[in-house]
């Protein structure tokens, strides 16, 4: 039987990306809609979205739509389209008093209500079209108010009486806290209550624990990060929410969209490969090494890393690490990334001491990260947490061997390499220090060194299936569970 399920995310690929949340929910919402499923994202429509890049269209009946948030009044109007190469409706909430600012996230005092707006907006939206979601699907803080509203604000509705919700947790560092003085904002009236007390008192408002609190189901994006958040090592404070929640609580690991990442048809590469014709995967290293002016030879290894800089993806484990390895051992290096500016400046030094054999490119760049994965020999992911991660299992396929911390969606996807057996796809290493990550990639070179063992790796990585196909069918047995 079909579903109704809306979609709720404040990014979607390839409209509009910072990280992986793009790539999910955009995948996700594909297959449920190849699944034959009634699925309808929601997502605002940023200044920064190339209008002309999809075919869109303003839906009649939703224009100029008043909105009230608390005492703040909105207008919004709402354009449709679909996803690239699938059926999958997009709405997006036009806004421009709050979307139309030259980023994605900002740090503008109205953070909070941008996204509440644009909750408020959704479920008003499916008011109007008199649809009836039997799943809200939301993701992360910005959307995570939204089982609350539905309880609260539209309680005895016929259209949302049998709407059952789901959170995401695709990043638990980011919660989206605002200060208890704008409580206005919620509208909730007598129903305040509902708010977590302890939070109200120490001033502050939390949208991602109150979609803990009151999601019908919550996923997180891995197995082992499930476990992890419940801890308070990982939990960044949500521990006790979570736990309190733990029968509701799952890990379901992301899937990979093979038709975007994959050697064999990647749109972005002038020549594609398989595990039969890795020698085009060695020219696709040479051009690369060309076009960035390293002066490494082909046969030396190139390790590389594309990254938003944040503390969550343990750059500082390569502050020691990486001089002293490319001191020593013949190794290039071509990181991608842009964030924090310590990170930024840490990579940018590094480029200058190893000229020709370390490239910084500072900044978001789609066709250069596809290049990365395909020509690189291995990738590097250090993680001090990771929900899922993407980048491991998109080098997985392009045979570009992980080297990961073993946390969350990292150790879930990546099984170190055994030379003995012969099984395992990548080098995986446990503590978070600088002498941890110097050992992987010891391991990695000395591997390398190895030219049986190492293609080995590399087969055993490419031969994994990260698909929706497989990922995308848990969410629906979730989703079925839910609407009973
Ligand atoms: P996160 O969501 O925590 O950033 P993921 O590994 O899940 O981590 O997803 C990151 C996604 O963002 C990948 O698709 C990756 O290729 C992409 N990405 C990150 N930084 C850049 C960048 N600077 N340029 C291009 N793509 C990037
Ligand atoms: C996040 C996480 C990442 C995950 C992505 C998509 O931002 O940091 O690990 O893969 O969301 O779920």
């Amino acid at each position: 039987m079909s579903l109704r399920v809306c979609l709720l995310a404040a990014e979607v690929a390839p409209l509009s990306k910072t990280g992986g949340l793009a790539d999910v929910a955009a995948a996700l919402s594909r297959y449920l809609a190849a699944a034959g499923h009634d699925v309808r994202l929601f997502t605002p429509l940023y200044a920064s979205i190339d209008r002309s890049a999809l075919p869109m269209r303003s839906v009649d009946g939703l224009q100029e739509v008043p909105l009230q948030v608390g005492t703040h009044h909105y207008v919004f109007s709402v354009a449709t389209t679909t996803l690239p190469g699938s059926g999958a409706l997009v709405y997006l909430i036009d806004c421009p008093a709050l979307f139309g600012r030259p980023a994605i996230y900002t740090t503008d005092p109205d953070e909070h209500l941008r996204f509440l707006a644009f909750t408020r907006a959704a479920l008003a939206v499916c008011r109007r079209m008199l649809w009836s979601p039997q799943i809200l699907h939301c993701n992360d803080w910005h959307t995570a108010f939204a089982p609350l509203f539905v309880k609260a604000l539209h309680e005895g509705e016929p259209l949302f009486a049998r709407t059952r919700s789901l959170l995401t947790i695709h990043n638990i560092g980011y919660q989206g806290v605002f200060g208890a003085e704008a409580i206005a904002d919620l509208e909730l009236g007598p129903k305040t209550f509902l708010l977590h007390q302890d939070d109200l008192r120490a001033g502050k408002i939390n949208p991602l624990r109150h979609g803990i609190l009151f999601a019908d189901a919550i996923t997180t994006v891995s197995p082992t990060h499930a476990l992890e958040i419940c801890t308070d090592e990982y939990g960044m404070g949500l521990q006790d929410s979570l736990r309190m929640r733990g029968d509701a609580l799952t890990g379901i690991l992301n899937g990979v969209d093979y038709h975007v990442w994959d050697p064999r048809n990647d749109r972005y590469l002038p020549e594609h490969y398989d595990p039969d014709s890795l020698a085009i995967k060695a020219r696709l290293k040479s051009a690369l090494i060309e076009r960035l002016g390293l002066t490494t030879p082909v046969t030396t290894p190139l390790a590389g890393m594309v990254s938003r800089l944040a503390s969550q993806k343990g750059i500082e484990l390569m502050f020691d690490s990486l001089p002293q390895v490319l001191e020593w051992r013949d190794l290039g290096l071509v990181a991608l990334g842009s964030g924090e500016p310590k990170y930024e400046h840490f990579l940018a030094n590094l480029a200058q001491s190893f000229p020709g054999r370390v490239v910084f490119r500072r900044g978001y760049d789609d066709e250069l990260s596809h290049w990365i994965e395909a020509a690189c020999d291995m990738f590097l992911m250090p993680s001090r947490y990771e929900p899922c991660g993407l980048n491991q299992m998109y080098s997985l396929r392009y045979g570009t061997v992980p080297i990961v911390r073993r946390t969350g969606g990292l150790a879930d996807s990546v099984e170190h390499y055994d030379p003995e057996s012969g099984r395992g796809t990548g080098i995986a290493f446990n503590d978070f220090n600088s002498e941890a990550l110097e050992w992987a990639l010891n391991t990695a070179l000395d591997l390398h060194a190895e030219p049986a063992q190492w293609t080995q790796m590399v087969r055993n990585g490419m031969a994994k299936d990260f698909s929706w196909e497989k990922q995308g069918e848990k969410y629906v047995q979730i989703y079925r569970r839910l609407a009973g």
